[in-house]
Protein backbone atom coordinates (compact mmCIF):
# COMPACT_ATOMS: atom_id res chain seq x y z
CA UNK A 1 0.00 0.00 0.00
CA UNK A 2 1.58 3.26 -0.59
CA UNK A 3 2.33 5.75 1.84
CA UNK A 4 -0.62 8.46 2.76
CA UNK A 5 1.25 10.31 5.75
CA UNK A 6 3.69 12.76 3.85
CA UNK A 7 5.73 15.50 5.76
CA UNK A 8 5.10 18.90 4.26
CA UNK A 9 7.57 20.67 2.91
CA UNK A 10 8.91 23.94 4.14
CA UNK A 11 7.06 26.51 1.89
CA UNK A 12 3.56 25.06 2.69
CA UNK A 13 4.39 25.03 6.23
CA UNK A 14 4.87 28.34 6.30
CA UNK A 15 2.24 29.33 4.70
CA UNK A 16 0.07 26.96 7.62
CA UNK A 17 2.20 29.48 10.00
CA UNK A 18 1.38 32.37 8.24
CA UNK A 19 -2.22 31.74 9.08
CA UNK A 20 -1.59 31.77 12.90
CA UNK A 21 1.11 34.81 12.97
CA UNK A 22 -0.30 36.79 10.05
CA UNK A 23 -3.79 37.28 9.84
CA UNK A 24 -3.63 40.81 8.28
CA UNK A 25 -1.19 43.41 7.31
CA UNK A 26 -1.37 44.96 10.69
CA UNK A 27 -0.10 41.95 12.04
CA UNK A 28 3.19 42.02 9.81
CA UNK A 29 3.33 45.66 10.85
CA UNK A 30 4.11 44.29 13.93
CA UNK A 31 6.17 41.84 13.47
CA UNK A 32 8.51 43.50 11.18
CA UNK A 33 8.51 46.55 14.00
CA UNK A 34 9.19 44.33 16.88
CA UNK A 35 11.72 42.81 14.88
CA UNK A 36 13.29 46.22 14.14
CA UNK A 37 13.26 47.03 17.84
CA UNK A 38 14.63 43.88 18.87
CA UNK A 39 17.80 44.72 16.36
CA UNK A 40 18.06 47.83 18.70
CA UNK A 41 16.96 49.93 16.34
CA UNK A 42 15.97 54.04 17.38
CA UNK A 43 14.30 55.17 14.78
CA UNK A 44 11.87 53.07 12.58
CA UNK A 45 10.15 54.40 9.23
CA UNK A 46 6.77 52.46 8.54
CA UNK A 47 5.02 53.15 5.52
CA UNK A 48 1.68 51.42 4.04
CA UNK A 49 -0.52 51.70 0.94
CA UNK A 50 -4.02 50.80 0.51
CA UNK A 51 -3.89 49.65 4.23
CA UNK A 52 -0.61 47.28 3.52
CA UNK A 53 -3.00 45.53 0.81
CA UNK A 54 -0.31 46.57 -2.01
CA UNK A 55 2.52 47.74 -0.14
CA UNK A 56 4.14 47.23 3.47
CA UNK A 57 7.80 48.66 4.31
CA UNK A 58 9.41 48.90 7.52
CA UNK A 59 13.11 50.40 7.27
CA UNK A 60 14.97 50.78 10.85
CA UNK A 61 19.03 51.76 12.10
CA UNK A 62 19.41 48.87 14.14
CA UNK A 63 22.19 46.39 14.17
CA UNK A 64 21.12 44.94 10.49
CA UNK A 65 22.81 41.16 9.11
CA UNK A 66 25.68 39.71 7.28
CA UNK A 67 24.77 38.05 4.47
CA UNK A 68 24.58 34.92 6.04
CA UNK A 69 22.56 35.54 8.66
CA UNK A 70 20.17 37.29 6.14
CA UNK A 71 19.75 34.14 4.26
CA UNK A 72 19.14 32.06 7.43
CA UNK A 73 16.77 34.61 8.61
CA UNK A 74 14.75 33.54 6.12
CA UNK A 75 14.37 29.99 7.28
CA UNK A 76 11.65 28.70 9.81
CA UNK A 77 12.68 28.57 13.09
CA UNK A 78 16.36 30.83 12.53
CA UNK A 79 16.37 32.79 15.98
CA UNK A 80 19.25 34.90 17.14
CA UNK A 81 17.38 35.73 20.16
CA UNK A 82 17.26 32.08 22.29
CA UNK A 83 19.45 29.04 21.68
CA UNK A 84 17.60 26.52 23.43
CA UNK A 85 13.82 25.79 25.38
CA UNK A 86 14.88 27.32 28.71
CA UNK A 87 16.07 30.21 27.25
CA UNK A 88 12.08 30.88 26.77
CA UNK A 89 11.62 31.67 30.46
CA UNK A 90 12.45 35.52 30.58
CA UNK A 91 13.15 36.04 27.28
CA UNK A 92 13.47 39.81 27.14
CA UNK A 93 12.84 40.29 22.88
CA UNK A 94 9.75 40.49 21.17
CA UNK A 95 10.81 37.71 19.21
CA UNK A 96 12.00 34.12 19.91
CA UNK A 97 10.09 31.69 17.65
CA UNK A 98 12.13 32.32 14.44
CA UNK A 99 8.85 32.27 12.36
CA UNK A 100 7.83 35.57 11.69
CA UNK A 101 10.03 36.53 8.41
CA UNK A 102 9.79 32.87 7.07
CA UNK A 103 5.85 33.03 7.57
CA UNK A 104 5.52 36.94 5.58
CA UNK A 105 8.13 36.07 2.86
CA UNK A 106 5.45 32.58 1.95
CA UNK A 107 3.08 34.42 1.42
CA UNK A 108 3.99 37.77 -0.11
CA UNK A 109 6.47 39.00 -2.30
CA UNK A 110 9.27 39.96 0.28
CA UNK A 111 12.34 42.21 0.01
CA UNK A 112 14.78 42.45 2.56
CA UNK A 113 17.53 44.81 2.13
CA UNK A 114 20.40 44.81 5.26
CA UNK A 115 23.10 45.56 6.25
CA UNK A 116 25.47 45.34 9.48
CA UNK A 117 27.84 48.01 9.09
CA UNK A 118 30.70 45.78 8.16
CA UNK A 119 30.96 46.14 4.30
CA UNK A 120 28.28 45.86 1.47
CA UNK A 121 24.63 45.14 2.42
CA UNK A 122 22.58 42.28 1.29
CA UNK A 123 19.28 42.24 -0.72
CA UNK A 124 17.34 39.26 -0.87
CA UNK A 125 14.06 38.40 -2.66
CA UNK A 126 11.55 36.29 -2.28
CA UNK A 127 8.56 35.17 -3.96
CA UNK A 128 6.00 32.94 -1.98
CA UNK A 129 8.27 31.29 0.47
CA UNK A 130 11.25 30.98 -2.50
CA UNK A 131 14.75 32.72 -2.75
CA UNK A 132 14.83 34.43 -5.72
CA UNK A 133 17.84 36.46 -5.77
CA UNK A 134 20.70 37.67 -3.60
CA UNK A 135 22.59 40.75 -4.45
CA UNK A 136 24.99 43.00 -3.28
CA UNK A 137 23.12 46.32 -2.23
CA UNK A 138 24.37 49.38 -1.18
CA UNK A 139 23.46 50.40 2.22
CA UNK A 140 23.68 52.32 5.92
CA UNK A 141 23.42 50.01 8.37
CA UNK A 142 19.74 48.48 9.21
CA UNK A 143 16.94 47.06 8.18
CA UNK A 144 14.21 47.34 5.27
CA UNK A 145 11.70 45.11 4.85
CA UNK A 146 9.03 44.90 1.92
CA UNK A 147 6.38 43.63 1.20
CA UNK A 148 4.16 43.68 -1.98
CA UNK A 149 0.81 41.59 -2.65
CA UNK A 150 0.77 40.17 0.51
CA UNK A 151 -1.48 37.11 0.21
CA UNK A 152 -1.10 37.05 -3.59
CA UNK A 153 -0.65 33.23 -3.52
CA UNK A 154 -3.60 32.60 -0.48
CA UNK A 155 -6.84 34.22 -2.70
CA UNK A 156 -8.75 32.75 0.35
CA UNK A 157 -7.47 34.96 3.30
CA UNK A 158 -6.90 37.74 0.48
CA UNK A 159 -10.33 37.61 0.55
CA UNK A 160 -11.11 37.95 4.37
CA UNK A 161 -9.04 41.69 4.82
CA UNK A 162 -11.23 44.60 5.11
CA UNK A 163 -11.09 47.88 3.72
CA UNK A 164 -8.02 49.75 3.46
CA UNK A 165 -9.53 52.14 6.17
CA UNK A 166 -9.75 49.43 8.28
CA UNK A 167 -6.61 47.82 8.07
CA UNK A 168 -4.77 50.97 7.99
CA UNK A 169 -7.04 51.76 11.47
CA UNK A 170 -5.75 48.30 12.87
CA UNK A 171 -1.92 48.75 12.26
CA UNK A 172 -2.24 52.13 13.56
CA UNK A 173 -3.07 50.49 16.87
CA UNK A 174 -0.25 47.72 16.22
CA UNK A 175 2.44 50.69 15.93
CA UNK A 176 0.90 52.98 18.72
CA UNK A 177 0.70 49.87 20.90
CA UNK A 178 4.66 49.38 20.12
CA UNK A 179 5.45 53.12 20.96
CA UNK A 180 3.99 53.18 24.22
CA UNK A 181 5.65 50.25 24.68
CA UNK A 182 9.32 51.92 24.30
CA UNK A 183 8.74 55.30 24.48
CA UNK A 184 12.76 55.56 24.09
CA UNK A 185 12.44 54.45 20.04
CA UNK A 186 11.60 56.94 17.81
CA UNK A 187 8.82 55.63 15.08
CA UNK A 188 7.09 57.14 11.93
CA UNK A 189 3.85 55.58 10.33
CA UNK A 190 2.76 57.03 6.96
CA UNK A 191 -0.06 55.55 5.50
CA UNK A 192 -0.77 56.17 1.63
CA UNK A 193 1.76 58.88 1.72
CA UNK A 194 0.51 60.74 5.00
CA UNK A 195 2.56 60.69 8.37
CA UNK A 196 -0.18 59.91 10.89
CA UNK A 197 1.90 58.92 13.89
CA UNK A 198 5.51 60.22 14.75
CA UNK A 199 7.28 60.10 17.89
CA UNK A 200 10.58 61.44 18.24
CA UNK A 201 13.07 58.52 20.27
CA UNK A 202 14.03 59.69 23.88
CA UNK A 203 10.88 60.24 25.06
CA UNK A 204 9.82 59.36 28.60
CA UNK A 205 6.39 57.59 29.13
CA UNK A 206 4.51 60.18 30.08
CA UNK A 207 5.45 62.28 26.82
CA UNK A 208 4.62 58.99 24.57
CA UNK A 209 1.26 58.97 25.94
CA UNK A 210 0.19 62.01 25.24
CA UNK A 211 1.57 62.13 21.51
CA UNK A 212 -0.08 58.66 20.77
CA UNK A 213 -3.43 59.04 22.89
CA UNK A 214 -3.55 62.69 22.18
CA UNK A 215 -3.49 65.13 25.46
CA UNK A 216 -6.65 65.41 26.65
CA UNK A 217 -6.87 62.05 27.25
CA UNK A 218 -3.71 61.61 28.76
CA UNK A 219 -4.24 64.90 31.17
CA UNK A 220 -7.26 62.64 32.29
CA UNK A 221 -4.70 60.41 33.94
CA UNK A 222 -3.38 59.85 37.26
CA UNK A 223 -0.39 57.78 38.22
CA UNK A 224 -0.61 54.27 39.38
CA UNK A 225 1.97 52.47 41.45
CA UNK A 226 1.19 49.22 43.37
CA UNK A 227 4.34 46.77 44.92
CA UNK A 228 2.98 43.31 46.20
CA UNK A 229 6.03 40.93 46.74
CA UNK A 230 8.09 40.66 43.44
CA UNK A 231 5.10 42.03 41.85
CA UNK A 232 5.07 45.82 40.84
CA UNK A 233 1.83 47.32 38.67
CA UNK A 234 2.97 50.95 37.17
CA UNK A 235 0.85 53.21 35.44
CA UNK A 236 -2.24 55.23 34.21
CA UNK A 237 -5.82 55.07 35.12
CA UNK A 238 -8.28 57.46 34.07
CA UNK A 239 -9.60 59.89 36.87
CA UNK A 240 -13.31 58.61 37.70
CA UNK A 241 -14.94 61.39 36.86
CA UNK A 242 -13.42 61.65 32.91
CA UNK A 243 -14.47 57.86 32.26
CA UNK A 244 -17.27 58.08 29.65
CA UNK A 245 -19.10 55.08 27.92
CA UNK A 246 -17.32 54.88 24.98
CA UNK A 247 -13.81 55.75 23.35
CA UNK A 248 -11.81 53.97 25.87
CA UNK A 249 -7.83 53.00 25.59
CA UNK A 250 -6.57 50.22 27.51
CA UNK A 251 -3.03 48.83 27.47
CA UNK A 252 -1.33 46.11 29.10
CA UNK A 253 1.91 45.38 29.66
CA UNK A 254 4.09 42.15 31.24
CA UNK A 255 7.30 42.47 31.66
CA UNK A 256 7.41 45.52 28.62
CA UNK A 257 5.73 43.45 26.33
CA UNK A 258 2.22 44.71 25.64
CA UNK A 259 -0.67 41.66 26.26
CA UNK A 260 -4.34 41.55 25.87
CA UNK A 261 -6.82 40.68 28.95
CA UNK A 262 -9.97 41.18 29.35
CA UNK A 263 -10.55 39.65 32.69
CA UNK A 264 -7.18 42.14 33.73
CA UNK A 265 -9.38 45.09 31.99
CA UNK A 266 -12.48 44.08 34.24
CA UNK A 267 -10.27 43.63 37.67
CA UNK A 268 -9.39 47.40 37.28
CA UNK A 269 -12.64 48.04 36.67
CA UNK A 270 -13.55 46.77 39.80
CA UNK A 271 -11.08 48.84 41.38
CA UNK A 272 -13.05 51.68 41.02
CA UNK A 273 -15.86 49.95 42.53
CA UNK A 274 -18.56 52.69 43.17
CA UNK A 275 -16.23 55.61 41.76
CA UNK A 276 -17.59 55.57 38.29
CA UNK A 277 -20.89 54.91 36.49
CA UNK A 278 -21.55 51.59 35.62
CA UNK A 279 -21.86 52.42 32.22
CA UNK A 280 -18.38 54.19 32.15
CA UNK A 281 -15.77 52.66 30.83
CA UNK A 282 -11.88 54.38 32.07
CA UNK A 283 -8.81 54.05 30.23
CA UNK A 284 -5.90 52.67 31.75
CA UNK A 285 -2.45 51.73 30.67
CA UNK A 286 -0.96 49.34 32.91
CA UNK A 287 2.70 48.16 32.96
CA UNK A 288 3.33 44.68 35.17
CA UNK A 289 6.38 43.86 36.20
CA UNK A 290 6.60 39.93 37.02
CA UNK A 291 9.26 37.29 38.30
CA UNK A 292 9.75 35.34 34.62
CA UNK A 293 8.64 32.08 36.60
CA UNK A 294 5.42 33.29 37.07
CA UNK A 295 4.21 34.44 33.21
CA UNK A 296 4.51 32.56 29.90
CA UNK A 297 4.55 34.62 27.10
CA UNK A 298 4.96 31.42 24.59
CA UNK A 299 0.99 30.66 24.86
CA UNK A 300 -0.10 32.74 21.66
CA UNK A 301 1.37 32.84 18.20
CA UNK A 302 0.96 36.47 17.74
CA UNK A 303 2.53 36.71 21.38
CA UNK A 304 -1.31 38.65 22.13
CA UNK A 305 -1.81 36.81 24.97
CA UNK A 306 -0.03 35.52 28.28
CA UNK A 307 -0.90 32.88 31.29
CA UNK A 308 0.07 33.58 34.67
CA UNK A 309 0.88 30.79 37.08
CA UNK A 310 -1.43 33.11 39.66
CA UNK A 311 -4.16 34.42 37.68
CA UNK A 312 -6.57 35.19 40.57
CA UNK A 313 -3.49 36.81 42.28
CA UNK A 314 -2.71 39.10 39.40
CA UNK A 315 -6.34 39.56 39.11
CA UNK A 316 -6.62 40.90 42.66
CA UNK A 317 -3.44 43.04 42.43
CA UNK A 318 -4.43 44.89 39.64
CA UNK A 319 -7.98 45.54 41.18
CA UNK A 320 -6.16 46.91 44.89
CA UNK A 321 -3.28 48.89 42.39
CA UNK A 322 -6.21 51.07 41.33
CA UNK A 323 -8.06 51.06 44.47
CA UNK A 324 -4.53 52.36 45.67
CA UNK A 325 -4.14 54.93 42.85
CA UNK A 326 -7.58 56.45 43.59
CA UNK A 327 -7.82 56.46 47.15
CA UNK A 328 -4.61 58.40 46.70
CA UNK A 329 -5.82 61.41 44.10
CA UNK A 330 -6.23 64.67 44.95
CA UNK A 331 -9.64 64.25 42.77
CA UNK A 332 -11.08 67.43 43.28
CA UNK A 333 -11.48 69.12 40.51
CA UNK A 334 -9.63 71.92 40.68
CA UNK A 335 -10.73 75.27 38.83
CA UNK A 336 -8.66 76.75 35.67
CA UNK A 337 -5.81 74.50 36.12
CA UNK A 338 -5.00 71.16 34.22
CA UNK A 339 -4.38 67.56 35.81
CA UNK A 340 -0.94 67.86 35.56
CA UNK A 341 -0.66 70.35 38.31
CA UNK A 342 -1.62 68.38 40.48
CA UNK A 343 0.51 67.16 43.18
CA UNK A 344 -1.37 63.80 43.94
CA UNK A 345 -1.63 64.07 47.69
CA UNK A 346 -4.24 62.12 49.19
CA UNK A 347 -6.82 63.55 50.54
CA UNK A 348 -6.64 63.23 53.88
CA UNK A 349 -3.69 64.75 53.61
CA UNK A 350 -4.67 67.61 51.30
CA UNK A 351 -7.93 68.66 52.37
CA UNK A 352 -9.02 66.85 55.21
CA UNK A 353 -10.53 69.37 57.60
CA UNK A 354 -8.87 67.84 60.32
CA UNK A 355 -10.54 70.73 62.96
CA UNK A 356 -13.27 68.24 62.24
CA UNK A 357 -11.56 65.53 63.31
CA UNK A 358 -13.13 64.38 67.04
CA UNK A 359 -15.49 67.40 66.72
CA UNK A 360 -17.90 64.74 66.56
CA UNK A 361 -17.66 62.68 69.63
CA UNK A 362 -20.74 62.37 71.78
CA UNK A 363 -22.40 65.38 71.04
CA UNK A 364 -25.92 64.14 70.15
CA UNK A 365 -26.51 67.22 67.72
CA UNK A 366 -23.65 66.20 65.56
CA UNK A 367 -24.55 62.44 65.06
CA UNK A 368 -27.44 63.33 63.19
CA UNK A 369 -25.49 62.40 60.00
CA UNK A 370 -24.91 58.88 60.10
CA UNK A 371 -24.07 57.90 63.26
CA UNK A 372 -22.57 54.72 62.55
CA UNK A 373 -19.91 55.66 60.34
CA UNK A 374 -16.38 55.45 61.99
CA UNK A 375 -13.54 56.27 60.34
CA UNK A 376 -12.87 55.32 56.82
CA UNK A 377 -9.32 54.01 55.35
CA UNK A 378 -9.37 57.38 54.16
CA UNK A 379 -8.70 59.00 57.36
CA UNK A 380 -6.40 56.30 58.90
CA UNK A 381 -2.33 56.82 58.98
CA UNK A 382 -2.31 60.69 58.78
CA UNK A 383 -2.18 62.37 62.78
CA UNK A 384 -3.78 64.81 62.78
CA UNK A 385 -1.74 67.19 64.25
CA UNK A 386 0.45 66.78 60.83
CA UNK A 387 -2.15 67.99 58.57
CA UNK A 388 -2.48 71.69 58.11
CA UNK A 389 -5.67 73.44 60.01
CA UNK A 390 -8.27 74.91 58.05
CA UNK A 391 -9.53 78.25 59.28
CA UNK A 392 -12.53 79.05 59.73
CA UNK A 393 -16.15 78.05 59.41
CA UNK A 394 -18.37 75.70 57.02
CA UNK A 395 -20.61 78.14 55.04
CA UNK A 396 -23.93 76.77 53.09
CA UNK A 397 -23.91 78.25 49.29
CA UNK A 398 -27.84 78.15 47.88
CA UNK A 399 -28.84 75.45 50.41
CA UNK A 400 -26.43 73.15 48.50
CA UNK A 401 -23.00 73.57 48.96
CA UNK A 402 -20.50 73.78 51.37
CA UNK A 403 -17.19 75.72 51.89
CA UNK A 404 -14.93 76.32 53.55
CA UNK A 405 -11.03 77.22 53.54
CA UNK A 406 -9.12 74.46 53.08
CA UNK A 407 -4.73 74.18 53.51
CA UNK A 408 -4.44 75.38 50.37
CA UNK A 409 -7.19 76.78 48.97
CA UNK A 410 -11.02 77.20 48.78
CA UNK A 411 -13.20 74.20 48.99
CA UNK A 412 -16.66 73.29 48.01
CA UNK A 413 -18.58 70.28 48.22
CA UNK A 414 -21.31 69.22 46.99
CA UNK A 415 -24.01 68.06 49.52
CA UNK A 416 -26.29 65.55 48.05
CA UNK A 417 -23.11 63.92 46.40
CA UNK A 418 -21.02 64.02 49.65
CA UNK A 419 -23.98 62.39 51.78
CA UNK A 420 -24.23 59.88 48.87
CA UNK A 421 -20.90 58.61 49.14
CA UNK A 422 -21.26 58.52 53.38
CA UNK A 423 -24.34 56.56 53.18
CA UNK A 424 -22.86 54.27 50.89
CA UNK A 425 -19.66 53.12 52.56
CA UNK A 426 -21.61 53.21 55.46
CA UNK A 427 -23.99 50.77 54.41
CA UNK A 428 -21.10 48.37 52.36
CA UNK A 429 -19.67 48.63 55.82
CA UNK A 430 -22.77 47.52 57.94
CA UNK A 431 -23.54 45.38 55.82
CA UNK A 432 -21.52 42.06 56.86
CA UNK A 433 -22.45 43.70 60.36
CA UNK A 434 -25.90 43.98 62.22
CA UNK A 435 -26.79 46.52 59.63
CA UNK A 436 -28.13 50.02 60.43
CA UNK A 437 -30.03 51.46 63.23
CA UNK A 438 -33.76 51.95 62.46
CA UNK A 439 -36.66 54.20 63.92
CA UNK A 440 -39.78 51.89 64.84
CA UNK A 441 -42.56 54.13 64.31
CA UNK A 442 -45.70 54.07 66.49
CA UNK A 443 -47.78 53.82 63.31
CA UNK A 444 -47.05 51.82 60.53
CA UNK A 445 -46.39 53.85 56.81
CA UNK A 446 -48.66 52.36 54.56
CA UNK A 447 -47.96 52.36 50.44
CA UNK A 448 -49.53 51.24 47.71
CA UNK A 449 -47.08 49.55 45.10
CA UNK A 450 -46.96 48.30 41.25
CA UNK A 451 -46.81 44.55 41.11
CA UNK A 452 -43.30 44.90 39.69
CA UNK A 453 -41.95 47.13 42.47
CA UNK A 454 -43.55 44.47 44.69
CA UNK A 455 -41.52 42.22 43.04
CA UNK A 456 -38.38 44.41 44.23
CA UNK A 457 -39.62 44.74 47.73
CA UNK A 458 -39.35 40.56 47.93
CA UNK A 459 -35.96 41.02 46.09
CA UNK A 460 -34.42 43.20 48.13
CA UNK A 461 -36.53 41.91 51.49
CA UNK A 462 -33.20 41.28 53.63
CA UNK A 463 -31.48 44.41 52.13
CA UNK A 464 -34.07 46.63 52.80
CA UNK A 465 -33.92 45.12 56.31
CA UNK A 466 -30.58 45.75 56.70
CA UNK A 467 -30.43 49.33 56.19
CA UNK A 468 -33.17 49.93 58.32
CA UNK A 469 -36.48 49.50 56.72
CA UNK A 470 -38.99 46.76 58.64
CA UNK A 471 -41.47 46.03 55.53
CA UNK A 472 -44.66 43.67 55.85
CA UNK A 473 -47.26 43.08 53.47
CA UNK A 474 -50.92 43.26 54.24
CA UNK A 475 -51.85 41.21 51.26
CA UNK A 476 -52.65 42.79 47.99
CA UNK A 477 -50.69 45.68 46.85
CA UNK A 478 -50.18 47.19 49.96
CA UNK A 479 -47.10 47.41 51.92
CA UNK A 480 -46.15 48.42 55.77
CA UNK A 481 -43.08 49.98 56.92
CA UNK A 482 -42.87 49.21 60.48
CA UNK A 483 -38.93 50.48 61.32
CA UNK A 484 -37.23 53.03 58.55
CA UNK A 485 -33.90 54.44 58.42
CA UNK A 486 -32.73 58.04 60.12
CA UNK A 487 -29.90 58.88 57.77
CA UNK A 488 -30.53 63.05 58.73
CA UNK A 489 -33.04 64.72 60.03
CA UNK A 490 -35.47 65.67 57.58
CA UNK A 491 -35.08 62.15 56.34
CA UNK A 492 -38.48 61.53 54.53
CA UNK A 493 -38.81 57.92 54.92
CA UNK A 494 -42.01 56.79 52.31
CA UNK A 495 -40.28 59.10 49.59
CA UNK A 496 -37.27 57.39 50.12
CA UNK A 497 -38.83 53.75 50.00
CA UNK A 498 -40.73 54.33 47.15
CA UNK A 499 -38.01 56.45 45.26
CA UNK A 500 -35.74 53.41 45.89
CA UNK A 501 -38.07 50.78 45.44
CA UNK A 502 -39.30 52.52 41.85
CA UNK A 503 -35.64 52.78 40.58
CA UNK A 504 -34.68 48.91 41.89
CA UNK A 505 -38.01 47.64 40.15
CA UNK A 506 -36.30 49.84 37.07
CA UNK A 507 -33.08 48.37 36.81
CA UNK A 508 -32.12 52.46 37.04
CA UNK A 509 -28.90 51.13 38.51
CA UNK A 510 -28.88 48.11 36.25
CA UNK A 511 -25.02 48.55 35.11
CA UNK A 512 -23.63 47.49 38.79
CA UNK A 513 -22.01 44.20 38.43
CA UNK A 514 -23.18 43.16 42.35
CA UNK A 515 -26.16 43.33 43.79
CA UNK A 516 -25.34 44.55 46.84
CA UNK A 517 -23.60 47.31 45.65
CA UNK A 518 -26.19 48.38 43.32
CA UNK A 519 -28.81 48.39 46.47
CA UNK A 520 -26.44 50.06 48.60
CA UNK A 521 -25.91 52.74 45.90
CA UNK A 522 -30.01 53.37 45.01
CA UNK A 523 -30.42 53.44 48.85
CA UNK A 524 -27.40 56.41 49.30
CA UNK A 525 -28.72 58.28 46.37
CA UNK A 526 -32.41 58.36 47.45
CA UNK A 527 -31.73 59.02 51.41
CA UNK A 528 -29.07 61.02 51.19
CA UNK A 529 -29.91 65.03 52.00
CA UNK A 530 -31.12 66.70 49.11
CA UNK A 531 -29.41 69.92 47.54
CA UNK A 532 -31.72 72.71 48.62
CA UNK A 533 -32.48 71.85 51.79
CA UNK A 534 -30.32 73.90 54.42
CA UNK A 535 -27.91 72.38 56.81
CA UNK A 536 -27.36 74.10 60.06
CA UNK A 537 -23.27 74.59 61.03
CA UNK A 538 -23.32 71.43 62.98
CA UNK A 539 -24.84 69.09 60.41
CA UNK A 540 -22.64 70.57 57.79
CA UNK A 541 -19.25 69.98 59.93
CA UNK A 542 -20.77 66.46 60.83
CA UNK A 543 -20.87 66.06 56.98
CA UNK A 544 -17.65 66.67 56.48
CA UNK A 545 -16.15 64.87 58.92
CA UNK A 546 -18.10 62.06 57.35
CA UNK A 547 -17.02 62.53 54.57
CA UNK A 548 -13.28 62.97 54.59
CA UNK A 549 -13.57 59.08 56.55
CA UNK A 550 -15.02 57.64 53.54
CA UNK A 551 -12.25 55.60 51.43
CA UNK A 552 -13.41 57.68 48.31
CA UNK A 553 -14.65 60.90 49.65
CA UNK A 554 -14.09 62.61 45.96
CA UNK A 555 -16.64 60.88 44.38
CA UNK A 556 -20.23 60.33 44.68
CA UNK A 557 -22.12 57.09 43.76
CA UNK A 558 -22.40 58.30 40.09
CA UNK A 559 -18.86 58.96 39.55
CA UNK A 560 -19.34 62.86 39.87
CA UNK A 561 -17.05 65.36 41.76
CA UNK A 562 -17.81 65.68 45.50
CA UNK A 563 -15.39 68.40 45.83
CA UNK A 564 -14.12 70.95 44.02
CA UNK A 565 -11.23 73.07 45.04
CA UNK A 566 -9.92 76.32 44.04
CA UNK A 567 -6.36 76.57 45.10
CA UNK A 568 -5.13 79.98 46.70
CA UNK A 569 -2.34 80.46 43.93
CA UNK A 570 -5.04 80.56 41.40
CA UNK A 571 -7.16 83.00 43.21
CA UNK A 572 -3.74 84.70 43.28
CA UNK A 573 -3.12 84.44 39.69
CA UNK A 574 -6.45 85.77 38.81
CA UNK A 575 -6.33 88.74 40.85
CA UNK A 576 -3.09 89.40 39.46
CA UNK A 577 -0.81 89.00 42.88
CA UNK A 578 1.46 86.41 41.11
N1 LIG B 1 15.07 44.31 11.44
C1 LIG B 1 15.99 43.38 11.75
N2 LIG B 1 17.26 43.76 12.06
C2 LIG B 1 18.20 42.82 12.36
N3 LIG B 1 17.96 41.49 12.42
C3 LIG B 1 16.73 41.06 12.12
C4 LIG B 1 15.68 41.98 11.77
N4 LIG B 1 14.57 41.25 11.53
C5 LIG B 1 14.89 39.97 11.74
N5 LIG B 1 16.19 39.83 12.08
C6 LIG B 1 16.90 38.57 12.37
O1 LIG B 1 16.17 37.53 11.77
C7 LIG B 1 15.80 36.55 12.71
C8 LIG B 1 14.46 35.97 12.33
O2 LIG B 1 13.43 36.94 12.52
P1 LIG B 1 11.96 36.45 12.85
O3 LIG B 1 11.08 37.58 13.12
O4 LIG B 1 11.58 35.49 11.78
O5 LIG B 1 12.18 35.59 14.15
P2 LIG B 1 12.36 36.09 15.65
O6 LIG B 1 12.18 37.54 15.74
O7 LIG B 1 13.65 35.55 16.13
O8 LIG B 1 11.18 35.32 16.34
P3 LIG B 1 9.58 35.56 16.14
O9 LIG B 1 9.11 34.62 15.09
O10 LIG B 1 9.07 35.22 17.48
O11 LIG B 1 9.40 36.99 15.74
C9 LIG B 1 15.82 37.26 14.04
O12 LIG B 1 16.07 36.37 15.10
C10 LIG B 1 16.95 38.26 13.86
O13 LIG B 1 18.18 37.68 14.15
MG1 LIG C 1 10.47 38.50 15.01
Amino acid sequence: MARRIQILPDTVADQIAAGEVVERPASAVKELVENAIDAGATRIRIELEQGGKTKIEVSDDGCGMGREDAVVALDRHATSKIRVAADLIGVQSFGFRGEALPAIASVSRFRLTTCDGEGIGTEVEVNGGRIDRVADVARQRGTTVSIQGLFFNTPARRKFLRSASSESRASWEAVATIALAHPAVGLELQLDGRVRLAVPPGQSLDERLEAVWGAPLARSLVPVWYAAGAFEIAGFIQRPGDAQPTGRRTQLFINGRPFRDNFLVRAAEAGYRSAIHPGDRPSLLLAITAPAADVDVNVHPAKLEVRFRDRIGVERMVEEAVRDALGKIDAAARIGTGAGEREGQGWAAASGPDFLAGAVGDDPGLSLFAPEAGPGPGAAGEPAEDRERPLGEVLQLFSTYLLYQGPDGLVIVDQHSAHERVIYESVMRRFEGGGLPAQRLLLPITLDLTDEELDAVEAYGESLGRVGFEVSSFGGRTVALHAVPAPHPRFDAARCFREMIADLARGRFGGWANRLERFAATYACRAAVKAGERLDERERVALLTQLFACSLPPHDVHGRSTIVQLPREEMERRFGRR
